[in-house]
Formats: C-alpha cells, structure tokens, sequence
C-alpha cells in the first residue's frame, strides 16, 4: 500500500508505532563530512537492503545537520552501537552539530574522503554513497555500498532503540529545514 504524503495511515496508525516498537531495531551512529565540516547523529532508521552485492540503507532525518553534509558527502561511517556505549548514543543522539562540535572530546580517524570514523565504536562499516532518495516524506534514504567493514568486538551485545529511551533528540523530526 502506497501511502504518499496524503492523510496517511488514519486510525491504524496505532498498530503501526507498535509493530515498529516491536522490531525494536539496533542503533548506529552515522558519520560525514564535507570540505572539513563533520557531521554524526544517531540513527535507528538503517538495515542491509541488498544481499549481492552488499548495500546498506540508512535514513537521515530533513531536520539534520548531519543529513545535510550527508548530501554532500562522497562516504558515509556507520557505526553499529553496543549497549556499552550509551554515552556515545546520548551524545550523537541529544545534540546537534548545528550547535556543537559533538567530535569534540571523542577519539577520531580520517576514512576515505576524511569521513570521520569514532574509535570508541570499532564496530562499523565505510559505505561509499550509491543514491539519496527523497520521496516527500521527512527523511531521506542514503543507500551505500560497503567499502571498509570492522567488526572488532568478539561478542556484541547491539544497542536498540528500546535501549535509548531515555534520549531525547536533538531535532524532532518535524522540524523540517526546509520542504526539499
Ligand atoms: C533512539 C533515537 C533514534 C534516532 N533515529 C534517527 C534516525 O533514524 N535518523 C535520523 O536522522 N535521526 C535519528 N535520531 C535523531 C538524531 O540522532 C538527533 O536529532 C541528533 O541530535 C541530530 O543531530 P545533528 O543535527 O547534529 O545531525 C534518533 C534519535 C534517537 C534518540
């Protein structure tokens, strides 16, 4: 069922929120950048979508900063959370680069094209960006395809969106920059 942008998913929309509540899928942080600026936020909005070859999907709300060097962006650094790293979550998940350097403070390396990469979270992916897509709704979906992949830690416990309940976003997804 296509829903577009028209009255949506009316009185089932309910169910909805709770089957999503249910899935209650792992969190990355998201980095780029951009003739030096960076950029990072929290991300539960992310799953493979192709098997061969390899693509990841990860949708960055309009309100963004990082959405918006995303665009920019020649790579994207996805960096799959464990529960351990909650302050990591509460960081790239309360603030927003519109205000703040959120690097600041955290340990960084240069991926390629100087997409920042968190060593604090040795667990991630570098995906060269494929296509942005913007079907009207308030984020857009960046799909990648995997060029460098860590997976460092033996035993992983994965942070989930329940796990983050108690964190607030930086921009509510309603507050859109602009109706691009
Ligand atoms: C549990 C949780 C999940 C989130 N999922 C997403 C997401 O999928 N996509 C997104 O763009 N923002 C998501 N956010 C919101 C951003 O991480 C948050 O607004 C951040 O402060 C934006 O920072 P920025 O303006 O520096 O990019 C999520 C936040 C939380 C707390």
């Amino acid at each position: 069922v296509t829903t577009g942008t028209g009255p949506g998913l009316a009185g089932d929309r309910d169910d909805y929120d709770a089957l999503m509540a249910d899935a209650d899928t792992t969190l990355v942080v998201v980095t780029a950048a951009y003739r030096g600026e960076r950029a990072g936020c929290l991300v539960g909005f992310q799953c493979q979508c192709s098997i061969e070859p390899a693509r990841h999907a990860i949708w960055l709300s309009k309100a963004n900063h990082t959405c918006r060097v995303a665009l920019q962006a020649s790579h994207l650094g996805v960096h799959f959370l464990d529960r351990a790293d909650h302050e990591l979550a509460r960081r790239f998940g309360e603030q927003t680069g519109d205000e703040i350097d959120k690097f600041d403070g955290w340990e960084t390396i240069d991926g390629p094209d100087g997409v920042p990469l968190l060593v604090a979270c040795p667990d991630r992916l570098v995906g060269r960006r494929r296509t942005a897509m913007d079907d009207g709704s308030d984020h857009i979906c960046f799909v990648v395809e995997p060029i460098e992949v860590q997976r460092a830690r033996r035993t992983r416990d994965p942070m989930r969106v329940a796990d983050a309940a108690d964190l607030t976003a930086g921009h509510a997804a309603e507050e859109r920059a602009s109706e691009t």
